[in-house]
């Protein structure tokens, strides 16, 4: 891929390449803290949708017209960091349809180096998949346990018993992790009991709003495509009540990529919560 990036935060200003960019971060860094290290990644436009109408048929969808190879390209260097991705119901449906894709790709020959990143570092191929759902509504694909990947279920109290058996025989454990939403804290106190020390949150707004509410989000990875995209039926990265208090972030890292989006550009930035 070509081209370079301009790192303009942390000073001083200087030419970085794309590629091994995020690699850099060194997420897994933070295998070692008291409580799993959770960390979310977004494109957004200019004007903050990370999701559209679908044209056709139910649903949001990400915008065609933000998503792009090179944040694609970094989206697969945070995944590939991790030993538990978070993702929900929502993708398993999509992907039932036929319009979801593997999270991490370590067996698409384009990144392949990250596949070896993986097992350098000791780590398997695919991390484990942890779905958020409470109305365990979703086919369960035969690719979420293959290839040595572990798939974990997190829902709401009572869950139907019929469902919670059918999963559990089919693909994984199912948790209840809090009365009529999941939330942040008791997803993050199994996650940790589980043994996963680093989660890349591949979810969307709601999700992020239980990570918010629950303090145990670490990091936040967001790409700004230089395009205004305008409509009423969007999503924004957080859906739910209004945060209080408000969640505080320090910006760690900023980077402008002037090939991005055929040249139109990009910004890509990391920030880090914290903590009140
Ligand atoms: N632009 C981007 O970078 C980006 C990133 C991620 C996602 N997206 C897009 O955003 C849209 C929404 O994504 P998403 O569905 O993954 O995101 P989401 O809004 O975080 O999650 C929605 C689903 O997750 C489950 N869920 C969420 N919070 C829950 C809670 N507290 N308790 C229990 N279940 C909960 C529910 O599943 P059930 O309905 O099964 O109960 C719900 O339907 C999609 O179009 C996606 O493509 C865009």
């Amino acid at each position: 891929m070509r081209g370079d990036v301009l790192q303009l935060y942390p000073p001083p200003s200087a030419e970085r390449e794309l590629r091994g960019l995020y690699l850099a971060h060194d997420l897994r860094q933070f295998a070692n803290r008291k409580e799993p290290y959770i960390y979310a990644n977004f494109v957004t436009s200019l004007d903050g949708r990370i999701a559209v109408k679908r044209p056709r048929g139910k649903g949001m969808l990400i915008p065609k017209n933000i998503a792009n190879d090179r944040d694609w390209r970094l989206y697969q260097e945070l995944a590939a960091q991790a030993d538990l991705i978070l993702s929900t119901g929502r993708y398993l449906r999509d992907w039932a349809e036929g319009r979801a894709q593997e999270i991490l790709q370590t067996d698409n020959p384009k990144f392949a180096d990250l596949r070896e990143w993986r097992i350098a570092r000791g780590l398997k191929p695919h991390p484990d998949i942890a779905i958020i759902s409470a109305s365990l509504d979703f086919p369960i694909p035969k690719v979420l346990t293959q290839n040595g990947r572990r798939a974990i279920f997190f829902t709401t109290a009572k869950p139907n018993v019929k469902r919670v058996r059918e999963i559990e025989a089919h693909a994984g454990s199912v948790f209840v992790a809090g009365k009529k939403r999941v939330t942040g804290k008791l997803l993050q106190e199994r996650v940790r009991k589980l043994g996963y020390r680093v989660v890349y949150s591949a979810a969307g707004p709601q999700v992020l709003q239980l990570l918010l509410e629950g303090g145990v989000l670490n990091r936040l990875y967001l790409t700004h495509a230089n395009r205004i995209l305008g409509g009423q039926e969007f999503d924004s990265i957080v859906a739910g009540d209004l945060l209080k208090p408000a969640v505080d972030f320090k910006m760690n890292a900023l980077y402008f990529d002037a090939a991005g989006l055929d040249g139109l550009g990009q910004m890509f930035s990391s920030y880090d919560r914290v903590e009140n």
